[in-house]
């Protein structure tokens, strides 16, 4: 049966961390990984974490599966990070949340949970993306289809051009939209384009389908769900699919939640019980241990106020590098304004270099970025800044 297989290329992040370690060189630099690391290279268990997990270790009195909706708890804590306490959703019991393996099977249950629902549902990906959201909600059995995002010669989001896009929409439309730190561009939504969003959606019917899987490390906790809160706010229908992988550094945990904002409470009684017949379809049950941790640090003012320590340190690292690279181009007479890269957010920005630019940089210099340019800040540290500086403007 197996034989009828055909063989995969390998996937080009993985092949290029592949390179990365081969490579003997000593001044290499990793630009190209998916996770946060600190000013050692290292990607670290936050404090909080290492605290809460000893707790939860120490306090453990069985195995026995969680729910199907996960750990209520966590749901509801999360809940509040995301929404807030009081918004008018949580307030009107419009939510309807479980617990994920991870902001992918989020993804995953969100897919299937639309296609339940409306089985002709389009799902609107931004050009670019996540690679992963193509084949994730693919096999879910959604159409997918593209709206223009970033416009790649000004380095910032082509505004013009997704309104265009999105007035041909309508109902049965779901626009994917990041909800902070777009990966992998770095250009996000301003408050005034939310706004606008929340209008024209609105008025043609299309669902928000919101990707937030980096709150926090962007501008701060609240500041950074404005679009996911507006939206909560003002539309009848949203799905939210949220991440503990970044903002939590529990990315092999899989901790993450997918929630559904329903017309009224009626409605989300109904989204709920459909929530936990998905996820049973699909994983059965989540696993406890990360969302166990999570719901101990958001339950506990002491761990709280550590998380809110460690995720501001690192969002200000993030956005500290920004801005040092920036510097360090200009010092050199880059013969390019980079200054986009210090307006943008989260991990990744593109360096708007070409594929053999970015291979020149591998090959001569050991600076190892995807081949779109794309790059992770925060591989970029104190002492390999100048080295990655000298080599971006030796290849322009
Ligand atoms: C935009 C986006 N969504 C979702 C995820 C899913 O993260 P995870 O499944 O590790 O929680 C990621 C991870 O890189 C991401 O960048």
């Amino acid at each position: 049966m197996f034989q009828s297989l055909k063989p995969l290329p390998p996937d080009a992040i993985i092949g290029i961390m592949g390179l990365f370690r081969e490579d003997d060189d000593p001044y290499k630099v990793d630009l190209s990984v998916g996770v946060y690391q600190d000013e050692g290279g290292n990607t670290p268990v936050l404090e909080c974490v290492r605290q809460a997990e000893q707790q939860v270790l120490s306090e453990q009195k069985t195995k026995s599966y969680v729910g199907i909706a996960g750990n209520a708890s966590f749901n509801e804590s999360v809940e509040k990070i995301l929404f807030g306490a009081d918004h008018p959703a949580r307030k009107t019991g419009r939510i309807s949340s479980v617990q994920t393996p991870g902001g992918s099977g989020g993804l995953s249950v969100a897919g299937h949970m639309i296609i339940r629902a409306q089985r002709d549902a389009q799902v609107w990906l931004s050009d670019p993306s996540w690679p992963n959201h193509l084949p994730l909600l693919r096999l879910a059995g959604l159409r997918l289809q593209q709206y223009p995002y970033y416009d790649y010669k000004n380095h910032g989001i082509d505004f013009d051009a997704m309104i265009d896009t999105f007035n041909k929409l309508g109902v049965g439309d779901l626009v994917l939209l990041h909800g902070c730190c777009h990966n992998p561009c770095g250009a996000d939504l301003s408050r005034d384009q939310w706004d606008r969003l929340a209008d024209l959606f609105e008025s043609r019917g299309i669902v928000p389908f919101l990707d937030f899987a980096y709150q926090g490390l962007a501008e701060g906790l609240e500041e950074d769900a404005y679009g996911v809160r507006l939206m909560a706010e003002r539309l009848d229908e949203v799905i939210v699919v949220t991440s503990c992988s970044k903002n939590f550094g529990l990315y092999r945990e899989r901790v993450g939640m997918t929630s559904v904002i329903s017309k009224d409470v009626k409605q989300a009684k109904v989204a709920q019980s459909n929530l936990g017949n998905v996820a049973r379809g699909i994983y059965s049950m989540p696993p406890d241990h990360g969302a166990a941790i999570v719901s101990r640090v958001l339950n506990d003012n002491e761990l709280s106020a550590i998380w809110i320590e460690e995720l501001a340190q690192m969002r200000e690292r993030l956005n500290d590098l920004r801005h040092l690279i920036v510097d360090k181009l200009n010092e050199r007479g880059a013969p390019r304004d980079f200054s986009f890269i210090a307006s943008e957010r989260g991990m990744f920005s593109f360096l708007g270099i070409s594929q053999e630019q970015a291979i020149r940089l591998r090959e001569e210099f050991h600076v190892y970025t995807l081949e779109s340019g794309r790059i992770n800040v925060a591989g970029i540290n104190q002492s390999n800044v100048d080295y990655v500086a000298d080599a971006i403007v030796a290849i322009l």
